[in-house]
């Protein structure tokens, strides 16, 4: 079991008594709040993302593996006080085939973004790809969430639920998929234009992908998690972009998220020390306009405080005897 000492589940990095224990103990509501946006335009007048209907989902036929949660909504398995234990061969070998599987996925989904598709739309191909691997699609009732992927389209930050929304000319959408196979959860996802996007938009992606590229690059064994944050945070604020403090990278692997904390910008207090074998995720979330958010009454979508346009991409790897080894790669 989760310790109120640990690292909240949600990615905080925040102790769970200080986040999500007192949500926990409250009974579970049989539905999700629906999604409201109290704000109709942007301060750069741009419409806000207005939620849709969220559809059932899918079935997971009963031969695929679940995690432990599945059934629950609740993670059973204890997280790791901070330092990761690095995965045996064995472990790692089984790491590599559910990353690749989460990789393959988002492929595929990526490809499937368009004007007017649905975010459920994509949710549906990211199910039926997963389960076709074989796999169990991680975030379906993590903590009770309700779909197979996140989808975050331009102010959401994170962990927005596929509805019924169809996506427009100009949009950015964000899929992140999770799938459980093998015993081991891979973790990835990347930021895509809808049709033509603007050049703002544009380039808040590609600074998006080289702040990942460069946490990847500060991942060196006997040095300390932070050295991630300060190279992110480096890059983005030079570039005058925000860091999401917020959400934070992940220990991964037979728990969806472990207490390994890796942030996005320096924090002094991620010490752990990074070692060969250890796994975890990067997974910038930079803004254009200011990096704090606010949460939609789905208790689940995070949006921009600003409703500014945010971008996100994210990997897991493993430390290698000199850097990184990127996993989720197809
Ligand atoms: N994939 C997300 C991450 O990168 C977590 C999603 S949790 C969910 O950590 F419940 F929203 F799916
Ligand atoms: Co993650
Ligand atoms: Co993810």
């Amino acid at each position: 079991m989760i310790r109120p000492n640990d690292r909240c589940w949600c990615g905080s990095g925040l102790k769970y008594k200080r986040c999500h224990l007192n949500a926990d103990e409250e009974p579970r509501a049989a539905t999700i709040q629906p999604a409201r946006e109290t704000r109709l335009v942007t301060p750069q007048g741009r419409p806000c993302v207005a939620p849709g209907i969220v559809a059932p989902a899918g079935a997971v036929p009963p031969e695929i593996p679940r995690p432990d949660y599945a059934l629950t909504g609740r993670p059973k398995r204890r997280f790791g006080r901070g330092e990761s234990v690095p995965m045996t061969p064995e472990q790692l070998a089984r790491m590599r085939r559910a990353c690749k599987a989460a990789a393959e996925v988002l492929a595929i989904t990526g490809s499937a973004v368009k004007p007017g598709v649905t975010t459920e739309a994509l949710d549906a191909i990211a199910h039926r790809e997963t389960i076709a691997r074989g796999a169990y699609p991680s975030p379906l009732n993590y903590n009770g969430f309700p779909k197979s992927i996140c989808t975050s389209v331009n102010e959401v930050v994170c962990h927005g639920i596929p509805d019924s929304r169809p996506l427009e000319e100009g949009d950015i959408i964000n899929v992140d998929v999770t799938v459980f196979l093998d015993g081991m959860h891979g973790d990835c996802s990347a930021t895509f234009p809808v049709g033509a996007i603007s050049e703002a938009a544009q380039k808040l992606i590609d600074v998006t992908r080289d702040c990942l590229d460069v946490g990847i690059a500060a991942v060196r064994p006997g040095q300390p998690v932070s050295d991630i944050g300060r190279a992110i945070e480096d890059l983005a604020t030079r570039q005058g972009y925000g860091v999401v403090r917020a959400y934070c990278g992940h220990g991964i692997g037979e728990a969806f998220h472990t207490g390994v904390y890796v942030p996005h910008f320096f924090d002094r207090s991620a010490k752990a020390i990074m070692r060969p074998g250890m796994t975890f995720t990067i997974e910038p979330m930079i803004t254009i306009g200011k990096f704090e958010c606010d949460q939609w009454p789905d208790g689940w979508t995070e949006v921009t405080r600003d409703r500014d346009l945010t971008a996100q991409f994210e990997h897991t790897l493993v430390v290698t005897e000199t850097g990184a080894e990127i996993l989720t790669l197809p």
